[in-house]
């Protein structure tokens, strides 16, 4: 009989679990009402007298263990006693994940391609002053050139605006750090325009500048071939004459989408082609104007807007959908 006790004992000593349920069970297994150890005290009497003393003191040695080893396992795997009763196995409820906003999405993506090929990025202000948004970016006060972007300006100074375009955080790179110099610039950036569903007055543009010793409008026009080819995996490509004050010469860069699908026909007005950036090499003057000697380095830069692109791959034709935060429209970009 005292061997069975020697059983029982070592068999508490030995017993690990991490499972609830297994724990649970060892307690009513010895310690509940119809359990081993109310079993063994009720034998007590059939045990010979001589024998008494010790069978008495192992009974109370094992009920002592028992109920150590279950509140020691217990109170590492603790749950409280209510959860026990319940049934563990129910699936919990769901945790809804939040989702990135579309316009993150897509500035990830260009980010993501440009820094493969040695982009660092670089971040300013959105209030900036008229010289870093203007005037160093060759577009002086009452130059005409000024009115291509309608400017929300701080008060009455009219030196202090919302800055009009992120190639302001370029003159700021530019003035303080010497080529090469390889960048990106994403932000937001503000118009005053009018809100339609092509335009808002607020929105996202990510512009990127290369400042070497002969650099070639060739380089330009390869890393535009790589940037369409990893986004939109498209490569012909049309670069059209235009005209920005900070580049000379300046291209707009149309990539042909194809007429596919009636949505093809709608947004490239039945071309084919559609406008995706404006570019050029950097306007010597520009360089002197951040103290760059313009004899020595040449450079581009370009710029595009993150919803135009957004609308592009996700096919979202209002552009006014990306400010109005419903989440039923947000909820469709869970990746
Ligand atoms: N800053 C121009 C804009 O906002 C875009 C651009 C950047 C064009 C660099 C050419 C070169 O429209």
């Amino acid at each position: 009989m005292i061997g069975k006790l020697d059983e029982h004992i070592s068999y508490i000593k030995n017993f690990k679990s991490k499972d609830i349920d297994e724990i649970e069970s060892l307690k009513i297994q010895f310690l509940g009402r119809k359990g081993i150890i109310n079993d063994l005290f009720s034998e007590f009497k059939n045990v010979p007298s001589d024998q008494k003393k010790e069978y008495g003191q192992k009974i109370n040695e094992l009920k002592n263990l028992a109920q150590i080893k279950y509140d020691e396992l217990k109170s590492v795997n603790s749950t409280s006693t209510k959860s026990i009763s319940e049934d563990l196995t129910k699936p919990g409820f769901p945790i809804s994940k939040g989702t990135l906003h579309p316009i993150t999405i897509i500035k990830n993506q260009i980010i993501e391609i440009f820094s493969k090929v040695g982009f660092e990025l670089s971040e300013g202000p959105e209030i900036e002053d008229d010289w870093h948004n203007f005037t160093a970016l060759n577009l002086p006060k009452h130059h005409p050139a000024r009115d291509m972007q309608d400017t929300f300006f701080i008060q009455q100074d009219p030196d202090i605006l919302l800055r009009t375009h992120t190639s302001s955080v370029q003159v700021r790179y530019l003035e303080n750090n010497t080529p090469p110099l390889k960048i990106l610039s994403p932000g937001r950036v503000y118009r005053n325009e009018a809100i339609s569903s092509r335009s808002h007055c607020i929105f996202h543009q990510v512009e990127g500048i290369y400042v070497d010793e002969n650099v070639s409008f060739a380089d330009l026009k390869q890393m535009i071939l790589y940037f369409t080819k990893s986004m939109f995996g498209k490569s012909k490509l049309r670069f059209r004459p235009s005209f920005f004050p900070f580049t000379e010469p300046s291209a707009e860069v149309d990539i042909y989408w194809g007429l596919e699908t009636e949505t093809d026909y709608r947004i490239t007005k039945g071309t084919g082609w559609l406008e995706i950036m404006g570019c050029g090499m950097v306007d010597p003057q520009v360089l002197e104007n951040c103290n760059i000697d313009s004899e020595k380095y040449t450079g581009y830069a370009f710029g595009l807007g993150i919803e135009r692109i957004a609308m592009l791959i996700y096919q979202i034709p209002d552009i006014r959908l990306f400010f109005e935060n419903d989440v039923r429209f947000l909820n469709q970009f869970k990746s």
